[in-house]
């Protein structure tokens, strides 16, 4: 322990860097520091305040709860507030204080929380039950049923009192208007309000191209989405609520945490799939270190694992600190976010010929990955951040995709920084480069600009879109390179002999990727929509206009009234796509494809009432010959049905594959019906006679 007279100024010099760091985050929306350093001076603040509880302020940041209230939309910081009373929103008393979570950071702080639980329950050395869930990236939200109707929906706010946002609340189709089972007369749920991933990077795209600042996070978007003075905008954006929750009047109907999670899926809440009960804590840290290595491939962004005791019993003997209950810790992943300094600023070249300025960073690794570069978005979004080249920016790493550089730290500055300015001229082909009048992007007005076809041929084939894996980002270059492809079409009439004229390309190799090219050739509208690779048209809304347009030719004829009336698509998408059709070399290439052996499917036009999977519980098992699994989870979602991993009581059918074994077995011994590929088949077309569009 140090002596008191330093801890004293550390301590001081600590409250004051948080307090800043707050103000940057929430009020000012510009991070200085990453959530790493800040949870580490966090940490020393606590402990400092703990070996000498006569120092301790009592304005110290570590005794607030919550998150700010303020008229612009702000972010979530777990555990530390600013509270002010300007917001727009109505306050809402939580009828019970909403709590915060005490954070392990490690291993051996989880064994520490054990072995304080084991103390408090003198329960000495047996594995005691604990309930496991995902730590939720979000924003958290307390929902209020009178009489099994919503009456309120508030944000933690500091902790007692919230802002009330029961009309956003309303929008978001997870969250039930009435319980499914009147078992109470009146009782609070609390869960997450969370941005999907993909969403929120189509989202920040979007936001990036309009010129607007993106978020830095989907904790940031679900708190900025959520609190919306304008429902309708809250209403457009993909939030999903989990439930984890229901208040004390719970301890009538369940008995722990496992059944009152149960009682939540009863009354019509989503909660998260993958929560399961650990027989003591060796359990939790084998599937901490599994998610570990699979958090990526998570839809949502999660921070960590919330371990709490199982039974309400224990946890009532447990009781709580004076911001933290006893008896839960939030297992934290390493973090996400470092910081690092900027070395150069280089610029790609995009598919739609944008320039995007990369950074490059001092290699920093971020939660075990080692990143070396960064999206800095565009010059606009640099200008906004005012970061310069020999800056200390913070670099935060989302799911699988490309970090971004989500703030600066001008308080590092040497002098020595430099301000970066936008080529002139494309890095790759040397056209001028254009500014359009309404966008904020610089693009290379060349298509024949090598960069755009070469990024263009990636995305054709990528994964969304025609998924020929086997023609990777090499292939791709020498194709190119050679002349033997000049455009999307090109790829379809590839030979083996041309392949076989590629560096390292046996006949084996030829081919497979000719095989891949020919599988390739069947495509639904959607996907093909978006491999085509409009400017602005990402994954979901070609998904969007797949369904309102049902067929290529449809598409193809769209007008400006006909794209209007799509709720999903804006006056910027919409100029694009007929911008897009109505240029006769983009038709001759996609007249080509088709040419060459490219069938766009069929797509089934939604059912209003139900579909022929309505209400049914789908599982897919074994290898499926005209579909892929996502095609057939596609199809089943969009007539009515839901798709499941694993065979249970639950299970309503079972689409058995190719080599199908132990689901079909067991499906088999639970009496499911059981079909196999062709039936599913007859059954999509009979079942979507009425209302299919067969494009062509
Ligand atoms: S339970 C007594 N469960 O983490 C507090 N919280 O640091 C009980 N969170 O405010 C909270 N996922 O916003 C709980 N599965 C989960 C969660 C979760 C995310 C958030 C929540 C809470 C914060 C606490």
């Amino acid at each position: 322990m140090i002596a008191e007279d330093p801890a004293r100024t550390r301590m001081r010099e600590l409250e004051r860097i948080i307090s800043q760091a707050n103000d940057d985050y929430y009020l000012k929306d510009a991070p200085t520091i990453s959530d790493a350093e800040y949870d580490r001076l966090f940490r020393e603040l606590e402990k400092l305040e703990s070996d000498f509880p006569d120092l301790a302020s009592p304005t110290s940041p570590t005794t607030r709860v919550g998150t700010p209230m303020q008229t612009a939309v702000g972010p979530e910081r777990a555990s530390v507030d600013v509270p002010t009373s300007n917001t727009p929103f109505a306050p809402v008393k939580h009828r019970e204080p909403m709590l915060s979570l005490a954070n392990a950071l490690d291993l051996a702080e989880l064994r520490e929380f054990g072995e304080r639980v084991e103390k408090g329950l003198d329960g000495g050395n047996h594995a005691l039950d604990y309930f496991v869930e995902h730590k939720f990236d979000g924003v958290s939200l307390e929902i209020v049923y009178e009489n099994g109707t919503l009456a309120v929906a508030s944000t933690r706010g500091d902790g007692f009192t919230g802002e009330d946002v029961t009309g956003n609340a309303l929008t978001i189709r997870s969250i039930p208007k009435s319980l499914k089972k009147p078992l109470f007369s009146s009782c609070e749920i609390r869960g997450e309000v969370i941005f999907p991933l993909e969403a929120f990077l189509e989202l920040n795209r979007n936001r990036v191209a309009a010129g607007e600042p993106p978020f830095a996070n989907p904790r940031n978007a679900a708190a900025g989405s959520l609190r919306q003075l304008d429902s309708s905008v809250t209403k457009a954006r993909p939030l999903e609520f989990f439930a984890y929750s229901l208040s004390s009047a719970t301890g009538e109907v369940a008995t722990n945490q496992g059944e009152m999670f149960q009682l939540l899926q009863e009354l019509g809440f989503k909660t998260q799939p993958s929560a399961f009960i650990a027989a003591g804590l060796a359990d939790v840290e084998r599937s901490y270190e599994i998610l570990l290595e699979t958090r990526d491939q998570l839809p949502y962004e999660i921070d960590g694992l919330v371990v709490k005791l199982n039974s309400f019993a224990a946890q009532r003997k447990l009781g709580f600190r004076s911001r933290t209950p006893r008896w839960a810790v939030a297992l934290k992943f390493p973090p996400r976010e470092e910081n690092t300094k900027l070395l150069s600023i280089s610029v790609q070249v995009g598919r739609t010929g944008v320039l995007t300025p990369v950074a490059e960073l001092e290699p920093v690794n971020i939660g075990g990955v080692v990143v070396k570069r960064a999206t800095l978005h565009n010059e606009e979004e640099i200008e906004r951040r005012g970061i310069m080249i020999g800056d200390t920016v913070i670099v935060r790493r989302q799911g699988d995709v490309i970090p971004a550089v989500v703030g600066v730290v001008p308080s590092l500055r040497t002098g020595s920084e430099v301000y970066f300015e936008m080529p002139k001229f494309c890095p790759i082909c040397g056209t001028a480069v254009v500014r359009d009048a309404e966008e904020v992007a610089v693009r290379c007005p060349n298509g024949t600009c090598l960069a755009q076809i070469q990024e263009r041929l990636l995305h054709l084939v990528a994964r969304k879109a025609f998924d020929i894996d086997k023609l990777g980002e090499k292939l791709i270059e020498q194709l190119l390179s050679r002349g033997l492809v000049k455009d999307s079409a090109d790829i379809f009439s590839l030979q083996k002999a041309d392949l076989l004229t590629l560096d390292r390309m046996g006949e084996k190799s030829a081919e497979n990727v000719i095989a891949a090219i020919e599988k390739g050739k069947q495509i639904s509208l959607d996907r093909f929509i978006f491999a085509i690779g409009i400017r602005h048209v990402g994954e979901r809304t070609a998904k969007d206009l797949a369904q309102a347009f049902g067929s290529l030719d449809a598409f193809l004829n769209a007008t400006e009234e006909s794209l209007h009336e799509i709720h999903e698509v804006g006056p910027r998408i919409a100029a694009s796509i007929l911008e897009f059709i109505a240029n006769p070399e983009e038709r001759a290439v996609i007249s080509r494809m088709l040419e060459r052996g490219v069938r766009v499917g069929s797509v089934t036009r939604p059912t209003s009432s139900g579909g022929i999977f309505a209400g049914s519980v789908v599982v897919l098992t074994g290898g499926l010959e005209k579909f892929s699994r996502d095609e057939a989870q596609a199809i089943i979602e969009r007539e009515g049905g839901r798709v499941s991993g694993s065979v249970s009581k639950s299970t309503t059918l079972v689409v058995a594959g190719e080599g199908a074994g132990s689901k079909e077995k067991k499906a088999r011994e639970l009496g499911i019906e059981i079909i196999d590929e062709e039936e599913f088949l007859k059954r999509i077309e009979k079942g979507s006679s009425e209302d299919t569009v067969t494009a062509g």
